[in-house]
């Protein structure tokens, strides 16, 4: 068994590592976080959160005020180590793991022996593997599991995360989990971890299945979404509403087509698939193409804007995070469409309103003909409405606010209003 006496160190605070840390320590371990980035490290230490999550701050300040969350900059030594930090893709979306191998090169020096170290980030298959041979790399002394797999020193496992931003401490605890050990042994240790927390079911499997498992989900999800974005394109080429041909079609009994939208964003849906391709590029044609679908839905977005907006219009565009009422913006589509707007479209006078934030994402605030305003003042201003996020706050929008105003509304919920 692992013991938990020198505690766990969570690597990577973000939108996974700092509510597992919070419900790891709110299960009585003692977790200490560890993050490059001071402004994290500082506010944690604080007893305060740096993003939004519903309940986080609550419990985060609780388990910081008892003493059983801490957080630094630098690697600590513990029994246990959980690994949550980015995966992106580099430009030709090949998976880039630097970080996860930073991570892995700054545990080695601290293993004495017989600690577990846990992989959550979303990787390509293999890439626990990796992680045990960029620590071997470092370690020679010590025997990894994925050259000693019959009597490891360290014992190493991937548990990918699957939680729904917004929900994220309910759905750490209620969702079930796929545990894959580099042996058998490195899994049953790993799911001793979950067990303390999680309500859910925990399957064991290997590494590489746990890895390839969590690309299947988002992967399912993408391919689903280019389905629905693919049918709105069809649609408005023959002069159809898809919202209402997809509330048809799902009247069948085994019929459920998504909803079409402004494009993928996100952290993990849009970026998964891509390590799918890259481990297969040859079997992966479906999953590229659901893909490419995808990534074109912000420029059609735009063309239909540009097609409504007479010279000078200001446009009201109406949310920016990736999705509805949460403040992410990484990859968000809505984000794109607004940059290529201000690009394509200088003479428009774009107001983003974006409830969860206080300023505008980096990618906009270059843009002289960009900026950040409240609901009111923007719907009363603009001769464009641009809806790009089904936030709460425009679901509800009194239907008489956007007389008078074309309407280009990506998520259908305003039918009735549109003109696109
Ligand atoms: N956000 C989600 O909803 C979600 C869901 C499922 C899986 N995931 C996966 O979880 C992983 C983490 O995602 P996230 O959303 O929490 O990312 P994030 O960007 O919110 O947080 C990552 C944190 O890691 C820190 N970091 C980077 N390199 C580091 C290093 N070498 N050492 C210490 N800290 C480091 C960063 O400063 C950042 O604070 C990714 O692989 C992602 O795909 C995310």
């Amino acid at each position: 068994m692992t013991s938990y006496e020198r505690g766990v160190a969570v690597i990577g605070l973000g939108y996974i590592g700092l509510p597992t840390s919070a419900v790891l320590a709110d299960h009585g371990l003692r977790v200490h976080g560890v993050d490059t980035d001071p402004r994290v490290v500082e506010a944690l230490n604080r007893g305060t959160v740096h993003i939004v999550e519903p309940d986080l701050d609550e419990v985060v300040r609780r388990v910081v005020d008892a003493g059983r969350l801490t957080a630094s900059a630098d690697m600590v030594a513990a029994d246990v180590y959980v690994v949550a930090v980015p995966t992106p893709f580099v430009d030709d979306h090949q998976p880039d793991l630097r970080h996860v191998e930073q991570a892995a090169r700054a545990i080695a020096p601290l293993l004495r022996g017989d600690e577990l170290v846990i992989l959550e980030s979303t990787c390509p298959p293999g890439s626990t593997a990796r992680m045990s041979a960029w620590i071997a790399e470092e370690r020679p002394d010590l025997r990894l599991p994925h050259e000693h797999p019959e009597s490891p020193d360290v014992h190493i496992a991937h548990c990918p995360e699957r939680v729904l931003p917004g929900h994220t401490l309910d759905e750490l605890v209620s969702n079930d989990r796929v545990v894959g050990g580099l042996t058998p042994e490195c899994g049953r240790r790993a799911a001793s971890l979950y067990e303390l927390f999680v309500e859910g079911e925990i399957s064991l499997t290997d590494a590489a299945s746990a890895e390839m498992a969590k690309l299947v989900e988002n992967t399912f999800r993408d391919v689903n979404i280019a389905f629905a974005n693919e049918l709105a394109e069809v649609c408005d080429h023959l002069g159809l509403d898809v919202w209402q041909v997809i509330e048809l079609a799902n009247h069948h009994p085994r019929v459920q087509v998504l909803q079409p939208g402004p494009g993928v964003g996100g952290h993990c849906i849009a970026v998964d698939p891509w390590f799918i391709a890259a481990a297969a590029p040859e079997q992966a044609r479906l999953i590229r193409q659901a893909r490419e679908v995808n990534d074109a839905r912000p420029q059609q977005v735009v063309d239909r804007v540009d097609g409504v907006a007479a010279t000078g219009a200001t446009v009201a565009c109406l949310g920016l995070a990736f999705k509805p009422d949460v403040d992410d913006m990484r990859e968000s589509p809505a984000v794109t469409v607004v940059q290529r707007l201000a690009e394509s479209r200088p003479d428009l006078h774009l107001l983003a309103v974006e409830p969860y934030a206080e300023k505008l994402p980096a990618a906009l605030a270059p843009y002289d003909n960009v900026v950040l305003d409240d609901l009111a003042e923007a719907l009363d201003r603009s001769d464009v409405v641009l809806l790009l996020v089904h936030h709460a706050a425009f679901v509800d929008l009194d239907p008489a606010l956007l007389e008078d105003k074309q309407v280009v509304d990506t998520r259908g919920i305003w039918r009735g209003s549109r003109t696109g």
